[in-house]
């Protein structure tokens, strides 16, 4: 059967697609069912894709939609681990998403070198992006954008980047870099979850005496009064 129609795809993808730059050719890492590949062919966001999964099977869902969209001609299917399926150069933009932010950096920091020939690299982790900002940071990358999706009851975060210096403070580690810099959608509502995550904690330890529980309190109270400031800023005009 061929599809004439357009793809349609979830927000998280969407939104994540919406970082990547108009280019020759994207990398599509891990692309699974693969929506996100020719979502970007189809919408002229990449004239081709390279889509590559470490699962065969994953991949072979990729190769059954792209045959099925006719994309044949603008979507290599590769398989294989991280980076290690593509040469320097032949990809502009790499695309991770819907992954763990542990896993994206060591895709990373394993192929460091084809990590720095892509000029934008866009992810989007699927739990908390500190240890993710946190590495790529210290390994030489820098930030250059961020966005924040809600979809299903659930905030992903989007980070777009490039080889460069970064120095980044706990707070922008942890809620990101545009804690006090930039208003993006859906900040102010991201931080008043992660308040909430703290509240949680404090509720969980209660009474609880012991010296750990003392050491997570004290944690909890610092974060809170921090993310409490952080998000008087979005707030504000
Ligand atoms: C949950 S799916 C995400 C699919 C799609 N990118 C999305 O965001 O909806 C994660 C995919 O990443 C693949 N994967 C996991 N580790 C990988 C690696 N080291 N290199 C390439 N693909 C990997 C898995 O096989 C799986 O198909």
């Amino acid at each position: 059967m061929v599809l004439n129609t357009r793809i349609n795809i979830n927000e998280r993808l969407k939104k994540a697609l919406s970082f990547v730059p108009k280019c020759d050719c994207m990398a599509d890492i891990g692309s699974d069912h693969g929506y996100a590949s020719i979502y970007a062919v189809q919408n002229g966001i990449a004239k081709n894709v390279i889509a590559t999964d470490i699962s065969v099977p994953s991949l072979a869902k990729t190769k059954k939609l792209v045959s099925e969209f006719s994309l044949e001609s603008s979507i290599e299917c590769r398989a294989g681990n991280g980076f290690e399926v593509l040469e320097k150069g032949e990809a502009k933009v790499a695309f991770i998403a819907g992954m763990g932010a542990e896993l994206i950096a060591d895709i990373i920091e394993n192929s460091d070198d084809i990590a720095r020939s892509f000029e934008s690299m866009v992810l989007q982790p699927m739990n908390s992006a500190e240890p993710l900002r946190r590495r790529i940071t210290n390994k030489g990358y820098k930030i250059d954008a961020e966005g924040i999706v809600f979809e299903n009851g659930k905030f992903y975060q989007i980070l777009k980047c490039s080889c460069g210096e970064c120095t980044l403070s706990d707070i922008e580690c942890e809620l990101g870099t545009y804690v006090f810099k930039e208003r993006i959608p859906f900040a102010a509502e991201y931080i008043e979850h992660m308040i909430n995550h703290y509240a949680k904690i404090l509720e969980y330890v209660g009474e609880n005496d012991t010296e750990q529980a003392k050491v997570k309190k004290r944690e909890a109270f610092m974060k809170t009064n921090e993310y409490r400031r952080a998000l008087e800023w979005a707030m504000s005009k």
